[in-house]
């Protein structure tokens, strides 16, 4: 079985093929360039990008794949969540094809993406994903942080999420204030490896609260706060200086993860923790979680290349692999309508 998978909920155009459960192509444009100087995405800049760019893409993974379009069984799509108008490009040109090959379509949340993207690591058979479950799932990416319990592929309850900022979000702000550019959480990584440990300290969001939400607006304006007494200080902000407050974020902001992780895994029982996007190619997010699942005898899952972490159309299909299972199949040229909040817990 061939399914062919698109993704254009944000930033980057990619296109997917997974044979079964093999990925034979993950193919990702990515529009960082044409975002960088304007310190964000502009979804009109977007939008335009996935239109130039698309078919490129279609065809590379389709070559690298060495299949034709005539050889897939099952198109899928990101319907949501993720930026309007650039959802429409994917979900337009998806359908476009659905009725030229007249093959069916699968509606993917790209939040159950991001969990899945971890069976993309290697072909898996449907036996080995029994003992993984239930498991306590979490998606750290720009645009969401959210604790599930995951009794099952398919079914998602929401056991805490972000109250203001995403965790990549506050990241890519910190960052900023750091002139690190954009996006900032790889830069902001690498600095902190340079930081001097506790030269600063910031506080960790929501120490004493009993719940496994989670927070980083107020470490954000701690982070601003201290760059500003920095600067005050001296003037300037030196390298050793940025690389300080850096290391400083990223200990209170994981610390923060670490508390909340531990939360959830004492409200649930659980075989194993997963984790999934752009914010989970960071070495210390996994090393503090791969720690704690080890503490708590747990196995730990994590998309182990970088274009599995971030956005690409590889989680996309997987994810619908086991939405054919499910058989929820929808026609050839079946209208799908973009779900910008699309979300993925049940609750
Ligand atoms: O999953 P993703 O590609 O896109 C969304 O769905 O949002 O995540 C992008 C986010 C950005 O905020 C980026 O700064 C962050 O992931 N990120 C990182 C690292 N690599 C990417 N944050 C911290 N450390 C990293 N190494
Ligand atoms: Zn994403």
């Amino acid at each position: 079985m061939n399914i062919l998978a698109i993704d254009t909920s944000c930033d980057e155009t990619s296109v997917s093929v997974l044979t079964n459960t093999s990925i034979k192509s993950n193919e990702i444009s990515s529009q960082v360039k044409i975002h960088k100087a304007w310190g964000g995405v502009v979804p009109t800049l977007a939008k335009r990008a996935h239109q130039q760019n698309f078919d490129t893409v279609l065809k590379k993974a389709l070559t690298k794949a060495n299949v034709s379009l005539k050889d897939i069984d099952f198109i899928a799509v990101t319907k949501g969540p993720g930026l309007a108008i650039a959802l429409e490009v994917g979900i337009a040109k998806v359908i476009q094809l659905s009725k030229d090959l007249h093959k069916p379509l699968l509606a993917v949340n790209h939040l159950e993406g991001h969990i899945l993207s971890f069976l993309g690591n290697k072909a898996w058979e449907d036996k080995d994903l029994e003992p993984l479950f239930p498991a306590v799932g979490v998606v750290l990416s720009g645009g969401h942080t959210l604790i599930l319990y995951i009794p099952n592929i398919g079914e998602y309850h929401l056991i805490g999420q972000t109250l203001d900022d995403a965790m990549g979000e506050a990241y890519d702000k910190v960052g900023r204030m750091l002139s690190l550019g954009y996006p900032a959480g790889p830069i902001v990584e690498e600095m902190a490896t340079k930081g001097i440990l506790n030269k600063y300290t910031l506080p960790v969001p929501l120490h004493a609260s009993k719940t496994a939400d989670l927070s980083f607006s107020g470490l954000k304006t701690a982070a601003s706060r201290l760059i500003d007494s920095c600067i005050k200080a001296q003037d300037i902000l030196s390298q050793q200086d940025i690389a300080d407050i850096s290391l400083a974020f990223e200990n209170a902001a994981i610390t923060h993860l670490t508390e909340k992780m531990r939360i959830a895994l004492r409200l649930k029982e659980v075989r194993s923790i997963i984790i999934g996007g752009g914010v989970c190619a960071n070495k210390n997010v996994r090393k503090k979680l791969r720690a704690l699942a080890k503490e708590h005898n747990l196995q730990f899952f994590f998309p182990k290349k970088r274009n599995l972490c971030v956005d690409n159309a590889a989680m996309i299909a997987i994810a619908a692999y086991f939405k054919e299972k499910r058989g929820e199949v929808l026609a050839s040229g079946t209208v799908i309508e973009r779900e910008p909040n699309f979300p993925l817990s049940l609750l």
